[in-house]
């Protein structure tokens, strides 16, 4: 059976970052004890892509997404959001490339002690400009885009897992971001709420031009949603390629994720 290291890695890195659009992510380790879950990982989301990253549990999603905008901090490599080099980036610096970003955490991460409302509103807030009743009617806006109206008064707590989700979603939109990071956006909903969330997803990108990268199991949702789909194994991108290519693939990773078979040459545990 192949392994990994029988397959020849694409090469992802870019000459000249400092002049490319997009996020462009070169040399990325990161090492939590003593296991190193990003391993010099190159890759480019290019401007008004939609990226779908898929890969076992485990295998530093998240992580990757925390480091696009600096919730994480690389020990080494290097994350360039349009020929910004946001590493070593000052607070205020940051501060002005954070506000172009939404993100949709994988918890939802809402803070339990804020109202549904407040809790959409709270980027709004802190970027200042906009009146009390300005920021209370932005937020009901996006709940209502995420299919969630007359909760804007209710707690976390008296949210479903699902409800919290889209709550999370919309204040991901709400600062109407130019990229918008989805960590697991469908997973926990019935497949209908699925299925309006991959079309706000694709709706954002065609009206807002938004670039997303979404990471997902879902692959009904990644096939919809993606113009291309990336997946991460040993701390590395090991493949990247169009939604048409990908159904098709024969790169044994790849095939045994997508088709979901504990045979192959990914180990069950
Ligand atoms: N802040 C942290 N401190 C220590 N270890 C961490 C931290 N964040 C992540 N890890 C570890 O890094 C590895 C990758 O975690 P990550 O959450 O990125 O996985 P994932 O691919 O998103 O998985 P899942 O599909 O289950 O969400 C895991 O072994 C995790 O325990
Ligand atoms: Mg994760």
């Amino acid at each position: 059976m192949e392994r990994l290291h029988d397959i020849p890695l694409p090469d992802f890195s870019v000459d000249d970052p400092a002049s490319s659009d997009g996020i462009v992510l070169q040399g990325l380790t990161k090492t939590f004890q003593d296991r190193k879950v990003l391993d010099g990982l190159d890759f480019t989301i290019n401007r008004g892509e939609t990226v779908v990253i898929i890969g076992r549990s485990g295998e530093g999603k998240s992580v990757l997404l925390k480091h696009i905008v600096r919730l994480l901090t690389p020990e080494m490599g290097h994350v360039w959001i349009d020929g910004e080099e946001i590493t070593d980036m000052g607070k205020r610096n940051l501060f002005e490339v954070r506000k172009r970003f939404g993100m949709l955490f994988q918890g939802a991460a809402l803070f339990d002690s804020l109202t549904i409302c407040e809790n959409v509103g709270l980027g709004l807030k802190w970027q200042g400009g906009l009146s009390e009743e300005e920021i209370h009617e932005r937020a009901c806006t996006c709940l209502a885009q995420v299919g969630l109206s007359q909760v804007e008064d209710k707690l976390p707590s008296q949210l479903s897992g699902g409800m919290k989700k889209r709550a999370g979603l919309a204040r991901a939109i709400a600062m109407q971001p130019d990229y918008i990071l989805y960590d697991e956006p469908t997973t926990g909903l019935d497949p209908i709420t699925s299925d309006a969330i991959n079309d706000l997803i694709l709706q954002l990108q065609s009206e807002l031009n938004v670039t997303s990268i979404v990471v997902t199991h879902d692959m009904a949702s990644a096939f919809k949603v993606a113009d291309r789909l990336a997946m991460i194994s040993t701390g590395k991108i090991i493949y990247a390629a169009s939604v048409d290519e990908t159904r098709d693939t024969d790169h044994p990773m790849v095939r045994q994720f997508i088709d979901g078979s504990a045979q192959g040459p990914l180990d069950v545990f």
